[in-house]
């Protein structure tokens, strides 16, 4: 856990949306950790990969509330805001699997377009009716997926860099961020923007490649690799991502964006054989050993991107944020929480993600 980041001169009252997901319930977690004087709402729709066991130490917590809702739902979000008194919201809700996207594209453009568009309007409202209060944020969190894809000898996506979206996913996430943008430059709107690179960590839904080839590997069953496993990643441990969002919402200046990354690219395949090494060393009785054997190349994913790269000179030069966990030191903790907490990940393959893993997978 994260040390208590930025002391705040008045308690926050946050909405985070998505506080059920993988990276939202990381953030909520550190949120009320470092500042337990503020106020966090959580509103997540609980879909297939909101999850409220992620945040259950918290419930029942006088500064906590969690509510199921849907971020599309105006009138529930205009009574949250209003009600709650919010000053701040982290926009954390998504449809975040490109796979999924592929597969069903429409779930993606209502939530990530219409939903973050229906949270601008009812914030942008609940800020003029507050005549504007100069600490008023709205983060929204995205990716570094709306850059689109690099060449091996490219350099790293900075935040001048063109949005260039390649999958329903990532477009659906560039329609949100360009709404973001417009709602400041036109109506001044205290927005907040970031693009981050690939998390990885606890409570990170199976159907992702470090939680997908951790859990398999633990089963005994092949470890699909897209293509032929060349494909760059740049990761970083979701810790660190939570402390940059903080720092952002804490120092970060209204109407910027901020791309957060770990400098950290890994092969996917060379990440594969690190997670295989990691397992054999830490889990007893693998079903299969070594792991390796398990590795099994697929059919690339259609539109696959080849290489992602965040250049994060901006954060770490404007507002000191620098991550604080290595690859090495991030997968170690990454293996052993997986292999500590199989009554987590092992109610989640259910039938549902069953018939999700034939369609990718056959
Ligand atoms: P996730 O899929 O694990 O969680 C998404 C959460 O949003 C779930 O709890 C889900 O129930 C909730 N949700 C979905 N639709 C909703 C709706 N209509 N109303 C309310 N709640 C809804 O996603 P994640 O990986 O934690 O990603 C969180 C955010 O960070 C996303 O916006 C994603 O684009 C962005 N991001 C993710 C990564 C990554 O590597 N995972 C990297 C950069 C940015
Ligand atoms: O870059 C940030 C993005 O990272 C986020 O915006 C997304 O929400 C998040 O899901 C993630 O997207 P990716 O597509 O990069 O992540 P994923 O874990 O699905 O895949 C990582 C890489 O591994 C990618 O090159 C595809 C490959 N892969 C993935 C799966 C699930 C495989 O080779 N086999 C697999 O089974």
């Amino acid at each position: 856990m994260a040390d208590l980041q930025n002391a705040p001169s008045i308690p926050r009252r946050l909405l985070i949306t998505g506080g059920a997901g993988f990276i939202g319930s990381n953030f909520v977690h550190h949120w009320c950790h470092c500042y337990p004087a503020d106020r966090v709402v959580v509103l997540d729709a609980l879909t297939y990969a909101g999850n409220r066991a992620n945040l259950k130490d918290l419930e029942g917590k006088t500064n906590f509330r969690f509510v199921q809702g849907n971020i599309c739902d105006r009138t529930l979000v205009n009574s949250l805001l209003n009600e709650e008194e919010i000053d701040t919201i982290a926009h954390f809700a998504a449809e975040s699997h490109v796979d999924r996207s592929i597969l069903a594209p429409d779930a993606f453009v209502q939530t990530n377009v219409i939903g973050t568009f229906t949270l601008l309007e009812a914030f942008k409202q609940h800020w003029f009716a507050y005549e504007k209060p100069a600490h008023h944020r709205f983060l929204h969190v995205s990716t570094d997926e709306v850059y689109g894809s690099l060449q091996p000898d490219d350099p790293a996506f900075s935040e001048t860099t063109p949005y260039a979206p390649n999958s329903p996913y990532s477009a659906s996430k560039a329609g949100s961020d360009h709404l973001v943008r417009a709602y400041h430059h036109t109506y001044q709107l205290p927005t907040l923007l970031t693009n981050c690179s690939n998390n990885y960590g606890p409570y990170h839904f199976p159907e992702k490649l470090i939680p997908l080839m951790c859990i398999n590997i633990l089963l005994g069953k092949p470890l699909p690799v897209y293509g032929d496993g060349q494909n760059i990643r740049d990761w970083l441990y979701v810790g660190d991502h939570c402390t940059a969002l903080d720092t952002v919402i804490q120092k970060g200046k209204p109407g910027e964006t901020y791309n957060v990354g770990g400098n950290n690219e890994v092969k996917n395949i060379d990440l594969v054989n690190l997670l295989c090494n990691l397992m054999d060393e830490l889990a007893n009785d693998l079903p299969v050993s070594p792991s390796q054997k398990l590795i099994n190349f697929v059919k690339d994913r259609p539109g696959h991107d080849r290489r992602y790269a965040i250049n994060a000179n901006k954060i770490r030069t404007d507002l000191g944020w620098v991550p604080s966990v290595t690859v090495a030191e991030g997968l170690r903790k990454t293996v052993i929480w997986y292999l500590t907490h199989r009554e987590w990940w092992h109610p989640l393959l259910s039938s549902d993600y069953q018939t999700y893993y034939q369609q990718v997978y056959g």
